[in-house]
């Protein structure tokens, strides 16, 4: 089984750009090509939140146009620039986004790995939350199928990582959140968005990793006084393979034109 990740596409609306200068939806068109072009084929493609950038409707329908080109089924999530009622309103044939508790959280069955996908969205903060009627539902999942190998994806990053920026805007129930996956060893691993670049750590007991941004990367400037800035870093994508026996191995790819060059 190979699942395609792509994250913080922070789409706009047909001719705006992000800051006035990057052209979002033009990277998410080269992150969708380029997981088109892939063989073997992913089985699906989740899109971990940040979907657009201020979660208008003109932004959606514009993602919706980007994503379409994709030949597999592809599961979205919001957010911190995501709006739960513009999102769904743009994808209404997308049933799942209904949700649970009023929050875009669903699984996706019928794979070898399951996949828990949860709303970490906190309207009008950057940070995350998880409160307890979504954690609630987190640990029912999580307990019906404790023997089926799962993984979970959301947006937000429930730790520190070193970059003030993300490091001040505090993830409410992140404890929690952590006691609840650490009562269920069939938690492979959880993967997130937000941070614009790949990172992975062990956390609750499992492997926690993040996707890089489809557009712009933000700076890994380690220094606590320093405020975050972003760079042109080459965007990516990520390619999580299910073996059976043996686990989940994650790739990560940049988007772009690079030369390959035959060893023999
Ligand atoms: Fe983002
Ligand atoms: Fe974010």
């Amino acid at each position: 089984m190979l699942i395609a990740q792509i994250s913080d596409l922070h789409v706009r609306a047909p001719g705006k750009q992000l800051y006035g200068r990057l052209d979002t939806a033009g990277y998410a068109e080269r992150a969708v090509a380029a997981i088109a072009a892939r063989t073997p084929a992913p089985d699906l493609v989740l899109v971990t939140g940040d979907l657009v950038d201020a979660g208008a409707a003109d932004e959606y329908a514009n993602l919706r146009r980007v994503l379409d080109a994709l030949p597999m089924p592809y599961r979205l999530i919001p957010g911190n620039h995501d709006a739960r009622d513009a999102l769904r309103a743009a994808f209404p044939d997308h049933a799942y986004l209904a949700g649970a508790e009023g929050f875009i959280c669903y699984t996706i069955e019928g794979f070898p790995l399951r996949l828990v996908a949860l709303d970490s969205l906190d309207a009008g903060r950057v940070g995350g939350r998880l409160c307890e009627a979504r954690l609630d539902w987190l640990d029912a999942r999580l307990s019906e199928a404790r023997d089926k190998p799962t993984m979970i994806f959301l947006h937000h990053v429930p730790f520190l990582t070193g970059v003030t920026h993300f490091d001040e805007a505090v993830f409410f129930g992140a404890e929690a959140f952590a006691a609840v996956v650490r009562r269920h060893p069939q938690v492979e691993r959880v993967v997130a968005g937000h941070v614009h670049r790949s990172m992975s750590m062990r956390w609750a007991g499992t492997t926690f990793s993040t996707c890089p941004s489809t557009a712009h990367q933000f700076v890994l400037d380690l220094n606590p006084e320093n405020h975050v800035d972003y760079a042109l870093e080459p965007p990516g994508f990520q390619i999580h393979a299910w073996r059976a026996g043996q686990g989940l191995l994650t790739h990560t790819l940049p988007i772009g034109d690079y030369k390959v060059t035959r060893l023999r």
